[in-house]
């Protein structure tokens, strides 16, 4: 049971893995939601409803079929947009994940197709991430670095996991500074404003990779005020398929189209071809229809809740994590240790003990599904000195009990390994 006013007990119910048996009677405990959220029924019902009685191809089919699956798939449109305070839906753009987010806007970047100054990169231009990011946001910008001969730089990481936003990594030669809104192994919440400074400073563009946060905090495009904010739709009680690029409006005009195919044009010759205007511009062939409007009703699920209400409930629950981990003797909680700009997302080692044995004994025989590795961070772990860490990540339908269990077994590791 939780103290929160969320009531977890009823949300749990909505989520009908939650009360799964695993093989042995375990019951299952998901501290793994960082990874990929579990889904409610609505988005499940919502889905096969979809498929079962209005799929078509959308945009193009002129029947009933066709107007009910584009209406839907549209409406999904609206529904993100609001859900972000996008200032209009024609930049809300649909990718698969946030990934493909992430590379779309860096294949923008020195690409000849695109005539505008902010975009054009090459030798002595600079890249700006950090060292906290995972693989999506830092391998596209290698290959960009790779392909233009512009330099790639980081801000460095805190020994309390925190963001060091050190003099000389943003210069007057940055292009785009392309940072985590929240960690995913840290759980840190970067300070979006002093980075947007910087990187306006200097006349760059930014890039927020919102993935562990739009599924845990309201956000407001508005309020954020970078140029640029990725995420993914299976980390948000949606299905996995389908992500989302919001920029803003005057960029996505400016910028080339990531994949050519059917849809994103306005005319097509043999030798050539005029493009639709954003979003389709980005959105080539037959688009994750389904996806989508699973992820519009995860929206309208997180938004029946209240994000502010998610929000709070999991700060609860990693305040209450956070002093149940202190008393686990030899766990080493890789970042900030207090309740101040984190989320609910805690990695940790274990003094002795590999996390893929944490992990696996968790799993085998308490149920409990935690994260083990590196998180797809590996350089942040490599700035810490350790090969992985052992990562707990909890969501709206996690309770204190479920912490408990957590830390029982861990007690119950340690004992195995003494
Ligand atoms: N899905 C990855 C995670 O677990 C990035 O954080």
């Amino acid at each position: 049971m939780t103290s929160t006013s969320l009531d977890v007990e009823r949300i749990r119910k909505d989520f009908p893995v939650l009360s799964r048996e695993l093989p042995g009677g375990r019951p299952l405990v998901y501290l793994d939601s960082g990874n990929s959220s579990q889904k409610p029924t609505s988005v499940v019902e919502t889905m096969r409803e979809h498929l079962a009685m209005h799929y078509s191809n959308v945009g193009r089919a002129m029947h009933v079929l066709g107007s009910e699956s584009t209406e839907a798939y549209e409406s999904a449109r609206d529904k993100v947009a609001a859900f972000i305070g996008a200032p209009s839906r024609d930049e809300v753009v649909f990718t698969k994940n946030a990934s493909e987010a992430l590379n779309l806007v860096a294949y923008s970047f020195g690409n000849p197709a695109c005539a505008d100054p902010r975009f054009t990169l090459g030798p002595g231009d600079e890249i700006v991430i950090s060292e906290m990011e995972h693989h999506s946001n830092i391998v596209p910008w290698q290959m960009l670095a790779q392909r233009t001969g512009a330099t790639l730089k980081w801000f460095g990481v805190t020994d309390e996991g925190r963001l060091d936003l050190a003099d000389g990594v943003v210069t007057e030669r940055t292009k785009i500074v392309s940072v985590a809104h929240q960690s995913n192994v840290l759980g840190t919440v970067n300070p979006v404003a002093d980075v947007v400074a910087l990187a306006r400073r200097a006349g760059a563009l930014v890039l927020l990779d919102a993935s562990q946060s739009v599924p845990h905090h309201p956000v407001d495009m508005a309020a954020l005020d970078a140029d640029f904010v990725a995420f993914t739709g299976h980390k948000m009680v949606g299905p996995s398929g389908i992500g989302v690029l919001w920029a803003r409006g005057e960029l996505l005009e400016a910028m080339p189209p990531f994949l050519g195919g059917g849809e994103m044009i306005e005319a097509v010759w043999m030798d050539r071809s005029t493009y639709a205007p954003a979003p389709h511009k980005f959105e080539a062939g037959t688009p994750p229809i389904v996806e989508a409007i699973g992820l519009g009703a995860a929206v309208d699920y997180l938004t029946g809740i209240g994000m502010a209400a998610v929000e709070a409930h999991e700060r609860e629950l990693t305040a209450y994590a956070l002093d149940a981990l202190r008393e686990v003797p030899g766990l080493r909680l890789i970042g900030p240790d207090s309740l101040d700009l984190r989320g609910g997302t805690l990695a940790f080692t274990l003094e002795g003990i590999h996390p893929h044995d944490v992990g696996q004994i968790l799993d085998d025989r308490f149920g409990i599904a935690v994260r083990v590795g590196h998180h797809c961070a590996r350089p942040l772990h490599l700035r810490f000195g350790i090969p992985a860490t052992t990562r707990a990540s909890f969501y709206l339908y996690n309770t204190t009990g479920e912490v408990d269990a957590l830390v029982r077994g861990l007690h119950h590791v340690q004992k195995v390994f003494a």
